[in-house]
């Protein structure tokens, strides 16, 4: 098979014949003479797996369909998993609502096989590119400024790139390690360009309207958004090292605090101890694991296993820290931000071999 084209649909039962039906228009032998077919990765909670089953049946242009009972990762998952089961040598990634125009498939092919790039990107910021059909003004702005900010962020990777936000582009999957992805929210293409050095060339293409329906993004992709660039960047690291440094302050605020209101340093130090283990389990929940989580020993049992350990570490620190201070005589709060230094370390690793390993 020359050319499979992947198309996640949620919901889109009333566009499926419609793009079938121009996608077979314009797959010939000069674009795929080696055959191309159309493989449908479908999350919908309707009747569309149910529509792409009859499309498929009358249709010349051979056409299969996943249905996901567990639509993990959302769109971007989709398509992960529509590159893992594609037969073709190039893989063209398309909406189903037919905003991404058919007939630029050959054109976005054409392009690939004659720069041999890994990834053909049909960006809507080059040349005669337009977002025409992106609906409002609004999401007009949103969509440039998350583009420019994810530019930004990587300026190496994304230099040929005007459009890293767009759901249409050609990929060849060999080139990509799948395995390396943490698919989540809308931007797959990102993903993909962020986690790994592909060549990458741009077609211009008009970005049109809806043939039927309505958009499925929501504000709550544009969190996930904001999570993935701070994944793909800092890895899991650094907002560890945040939410680390912000506990590390908190926890020398209390103790100083308590002992300024004549309290010994011992006790004082194990109740700063206490209060930002919980508030770092519950700030690294959201910011640092937020991929990992589901499904990985619930809530509680992160919360026990990570309390635990934090706990064990913190009752070793302070008998330290009480040694140091009773024969080095240095000030408690010196001590404790040393030991905290060094515990960070160790508890970084812990937290991601142990608590969030699947
Ligand atoms: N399988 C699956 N699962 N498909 C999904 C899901 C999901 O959870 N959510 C959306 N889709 C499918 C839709 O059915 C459609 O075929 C395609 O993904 C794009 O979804 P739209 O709802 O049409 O998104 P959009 O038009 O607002 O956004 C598109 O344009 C953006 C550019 O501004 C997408 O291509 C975005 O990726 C792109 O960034
Ligand atoms: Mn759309």
């Amino acid at each position: 098979m020359d050319v499979t084209v992947v198309v996640p649909t949620f919901n889109e039962g009333p566009n499926v014949a419609e793009l079938v039906r121009r996608l077979g228009d314009v797959l010939d032998d000069d674009v795929a003479p080696g055959g191309g077919e159309v493989l449908f990765v479908d999350d919908s909670t309707d009747d569309t797996p149910a529509v792409i089953a009859a499309v498929a049946a009358a249709s010349a242009l051979p056409v299969r369909l996943i249905h996901r009972e567990r639509p993990d990762g959302g769109l971007s998952g989709a398509v992960v998993e529509g590159l893992r089961a594609a037969t073709g040598q190039h893989v063209v990634v398309m909406d189903g609502d037919l905003q991404h125009p058919p007939e630029m498939v050959p054109v976005l092919l054409t392009r690939a096989h004659e720069s041999g790039a890994d990834v053909v990107v049909a960006s809507r910021y080059t040349g005669r590119g337009d977002a025409g059909g992106l609906d409002g003004r609004w999401r007009r702005l949103v969509s440039q400024v998350s583009g420019l900010l994810a530019r930004s962020m990587f300026p190496v990777k994304l230099r040929e790139v005007s459009d890293p936000m767009t759901g249409f582009f050609v990929v060849r999957p060999t080139a990509v390690d799948l395995g390396s992805l943490r698919p989540r929210g809308f931007k797959i293409l990102l993903e993909i360009l962020a986690r790994q050095r592909l060549s990458v060339v741009e077609e211009p293409f008009v970005f049109g309207e809806r043939f039927a329906g309505r958009s499925k993004a929501t504000v709550a992709n544009g969190v996930r958004y904001v999570q993935q660039l701070t994944l793909l960047r800092f890895g899991r690291l650094s907002p560890f090292a945040v939410i680390g440094a912000a506990g590390a302050v908190l926890n020398l605020a209390i103790l100083a605090g308590l002992q300024g209101l004549g309290v010994h340093y011992l006790p004082a130090v194990v109740v700063a101890n206490g209060l930002t283990i919980v508030t770092n389990f519950l700030l690294q929940e959201h910011y640092v694991f937020p991929d990992l989580r589901d499904g990985v020993h619930g809530f509680w049992g992160r919360f026990v296993r990570s309390f635990a350990f934090n706990g064990s570490e913190a009752v070793a620190r302070t008998v330290v820290l009480w040694w140091i201070v009773e024969n080095a005589l240095w000030h408690p709060e010196i001590v404790q931000a040393l030991l905290i230094l060094v515990a960070f370390v160790v508890r970084f690793v812990f937290q991601a071999q142990v608590v969030y390993r699947p």
